[in-house]
């Protein structure tokens, strides 16, 4: 299994209070990785904390909004301190609003956009200097069939991710002088492994996303 060797490993995954970063969180947390479930919703990320807890994992539950900088460093340094260390983080928090062009608020946009992307850099910038630090870590991004294909009723969301993927390509150059250079080094999970992943949500079974992850050289 890819996943096998992540024992003594930190994992940040955000959104990780349900669906498939929750699935996520407990994949990497069977393979002996200590996570810390970041989500704006407390109790959900207290569920998933617990549900890991209970199966003999271990996971931090922490409160942040992926779009502000303050609850990014804060998530970080909470997680350095409950474990020490930061191997992976796994951009997953999303929100969208089914709206096409002519309906979007300003509002939402802004907030798809500060969620879906801006947040992915803050949590990106957060990170890295420990792992620049380390010489190792793996940032992966959930990106979506949305950045290739213009559905006209989720326009700030489809920007979002198409950005997110150009985001990969703009941060992964900070990792080239990791002593472990590895091509996972900052991955953007899309669309394929998105598609996927829809799939098993309107399934409501992660079953199918958990074995994708699995097979991911994290
Ligand atoms: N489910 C699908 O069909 C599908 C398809 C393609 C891509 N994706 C992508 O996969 C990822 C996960 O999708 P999902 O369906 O599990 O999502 P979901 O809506 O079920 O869960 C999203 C999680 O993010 C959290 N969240 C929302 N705003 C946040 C914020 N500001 N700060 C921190 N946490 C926040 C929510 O509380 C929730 O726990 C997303 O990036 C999504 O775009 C999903």
């Amino acid at each position: 299994m890819a996943l096998d060797g992540l024992d003594g490993t930190t994992a940040i995954i955000t959104g990780a209070g349900r669906g498939i970063g929750r699935a996520t969180a407990h994949r990497l947390a069977a393979a002996e990785a200590r996570v810390a479930v970041v989500d704006v919703d407390l109790s959900a990320a207290e569920d998933t904390a617990h549900a890991i807890a209970a199966t003999g994992g271990r996971a931090l539950a922490v409160r942040a909004d992926v779009g502000r900088a303050a609850d990014m460093e804060g998530a970080v340094a909470a997680t350095v301190k409950a474990f020490g260390r930061v191997d992976i983080l796994h951009n997953n928090a999303a929100w969208y609003p089914v709206k096409d062009a002519l309906e979007t608020t300003e509002d939402e946009w802004d907030r798809v956009m500060a969620i879906c992307l801006k947040g992915a850099w803050l949590m990106a910038r957060a990170v890295l200097p420990h792992m620049l630090h380390a010489g190792r870590g793996r940032i992966v991004n959930t990106s979506s069939v949305h950045a290739l294909v213009g559905f006209p009723a989720h326009t700030a969301y489809n920007t979002a991710k198409a950005g997110l993927v150009h985001l990969r390509n703009t941060v992964r150059g900070h990792m080239r002088h990791f002593r472990t250079p590895s091509r996972s080094s900052k991955r953007c999970l899309t669309p394929i492994t998105a598609l996927t992943a829809s799939r098993c949500s309107t399934r409501a079974s992660n079953a199918a996303w958990t074995s994708i992850i699995a097979k991911m050289n994290y």
